[in-house]
């Protein structure tokens, strides 16, 4: 994956972004600020970029899938100051800057989450304004989004992640496996799948990017976790050492550093023997897929 390739890809995804982000004016300025700080302080933007090459992928045409797009940054990022508060991760860093946390207080913060998670479907609402929008399609990618966040998705990774922390319960591979699935794998499910399904993806190609996505998603997070142990903290943007701070069952402590690096190359390959058999063409997805494995932030 060319830098300068992914360079356009994000400048391209910041731009549609920004669009949707509230104006910072009225009683509420304070709180439209956090949720301001803790989306322009850049970030991979690989969960948007992931949901339009997918739409491309499909033949996707038009901007139908940019408030999506935005949505889903918002929904991502809503779980990242969530994740860093001091109930939660504890943690004062990230994207190379303090978290929303340390500069707006705790009360802001939880109420700048809440905002970005409800701001999200406001944004993804707006797609039914698209010139040529398909409804039902429209509605199905609100259902995904929707669902993936949730209890069913993200939400409730995050919430077994603090259940198993809060009790100092060990946890064994399986629920260690649900967690990243969940916790992570879900936005990343999310994000491909609203790509597939608004260029109209027929329901076994939308299973089969589920299953891709899902796969993705979980070597994602085991690489995170690797790069909590052995990441250049210049390069991540967060401090290192934040899951052993926390005594965090991660997928390094349960299988080692060696083992884990080589579990997530295994599913990133599983996942683009998926990709293949869909015999569609996208080059940057292909590489995109790929670059996941042995990233350095
Ligand atoms: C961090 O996500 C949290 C995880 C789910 C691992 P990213 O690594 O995508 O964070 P940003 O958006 O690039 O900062
Ligand atoms: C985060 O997992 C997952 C979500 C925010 C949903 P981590 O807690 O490992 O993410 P980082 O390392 O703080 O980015
Ligand atoms: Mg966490
Ligand atoms: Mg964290
Ligand atoms: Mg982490």
């Amino acid at each position: 994956m060319s830098d300068s390739l992914m360079k356009v890809a994000q400048l391209k995804a910041d731009d549609i972004i920004f669009k949707y982000l509230p104006e910072e004016k009225g009683y509420p300025t304070t709180v439209i600020s956090a949720m301001n700080y803790s989306v322009k302080a850049g970030g991979k933007r690989i969960r948007p970029i992931f949901m339009y090459e997918t739409f491309k992928l499909f033949d996707g045409e038009g901007e139908v899938v940019e408030p999506f797009m935005a949505a889903i940054e918002m929904i991502h990022n809503y779980s990242l100051v969530h994740d860093d508060l001091e109930a939660m991760d504890n943690d004062e860093f990230r994207r190379g800057r303090k978290t929303t946390h340390v500069i707006y207080g705790e009360g802001m913060a939880v109420l700048a989450g809440d905002g970005l998670l409800n701001l999200a479907f406001e944004t993804a609402l707006k797609a039914f304004d698209v010139p040529g929008a398909k409804k039902d399609r429209v509605v199905k990618a609100l259902k995904i989004l929707a669902d993936k966040s949730g209890l069913y998705g993200m939400l409730g990774g995050q919430a077994c992640d603090v259940d198993a922390e809060e009790k100092k319960r060990m946890i064994g591979l399986d629920e260690l496996i649900y967690i990243h699935e969940n916790k992570t794998g879900a936005l990343i499910q999310a994000a491909m799948m609203i790509g597939a399904c608004l260029a109209g993806a027929k329901k076994a190609e939308l299973d089969k990017i589920s299953e891709i996505a899902l796969l993705v998603g979980t070597a994602f997070q085991i690489e995170d976790d690797v790069l909590d142990v052995e990441g250049d903290e210049k390069l991540i943007g967060k401090r290192v050492g934040s899951d052993e701070k926390n005594n965090k069952t991660t997928y390094v402590t349960l299988k080692g550093l060696e083992q884990a690096k080589e579990d997530a190359k295994e599913m990133s390959e599983k996942a683009i023997r998926l990709y293949d058999g869909l015999d569609r063409e996208n080059d940057f997805l292909r590489e995109l897929i790929i670059s996941m494995i042995g990233r350095t932030s």
